[in-house]
């Protein structure tokens, strides 16, 4: 899979492309590439933002930036990427980023997301370059940069090779085996320290009663996170 990090801080991903799990994916074949809109800015000084029009706080992304950065990256007209691969553009009012959004976008070969700063992007950018918006919760950022790494990193976990035991992302929280309930609670030794024992069951060697206590551990934790 290729990702593409728009940003104006393509340094911070730095940090999160040292993260085991990401780099057993990048050495496995995928790719995480940062592009800084300021590279491609047609504007002078550097300029990437704007004061926004109507007037408010805050400085705004400029379309022209983000239409230049994108075109000169992909070699083709920014209008025209969205036909090829999902362009997401990252803000708080956006989709939920959950489980089912996380997999839908692992499944895909390629794709992009932007990072607004500031008060975010110019609307035309969502209009003509994005195919959707990606919200991770329901609070303000001051950036998309976060959410991106966000993006980045519960995708990546579902990629080929980057899980060192090849079911640790089958039986955990959300996923269908768990009727997308959280994950049951887990112990390692030591088996009592400070009075505090690890369950019975789990030390019981009853492969099946473990299999029923989880379940039910899972349920309880769903319903009670409801
Ligand atoms: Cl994607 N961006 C920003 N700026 N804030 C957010 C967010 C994104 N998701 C939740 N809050």
């Amino acid at each position: 899979m290729e990702i593409d990090v728009f940003t104006l801080f393509p340094e911070w991903f730095d940090w999160f492309a040292t993260q085991r799990h990401v780099r057993n994916v990048l050495e496995a074949g995928s790719r995480l590439n940062c592009v800084n809109f300021r590279e491609h800015t047609p504007l002078s000084g550097g300029q990437v933002d704007d004061t926004p029009c109507g007037g408010g706080a805050g400085m705004v992304l400029r379309v022209d930036v983000i239409d230049a950065a994108l075109g000169s990256h992909y070699g083709v007209d920014a209008t025209r990427i969205r036909e090829d691969r999902r362009v997401i553009a990252l803000t708080p009012g956006g989709r939920r980023l959950d489980e089912e959004y996380v997999q839908e976008l692992a499944d895909e070969q390629a794709i992009t997301l932007l990072c607004g700063r500031y008060e975010g992007f110019d609307e035309r950018v969502v209009e003509h370059f994005a195919s959707e918006t990606l919200s991770i919760g329901r609070y303000v950022l001051s950036g998309g940069e976060l959410a991106a790494m966000v993006v980045c990193d519960t995708v990546m976990r579902k990629l080929p090779g980057a899980l060192g035991h090849a079911d640790s992302a089958v039986e955990e929280s959300f996923s269908e085996v768990l009727g997308g309930d959280p994950e049951y609670p887990h112990y390692t030794r030591p088996v009592e320290y400070r009075g505090w024992r690890v369950p019975e069951v789990l030390l019981s060697g009853h492969h099946e009663r473990i299999r029923d206590w989880r379940l039910e551990q899972s349920r309880d934790r769903g319903r009670r996170a409801k």
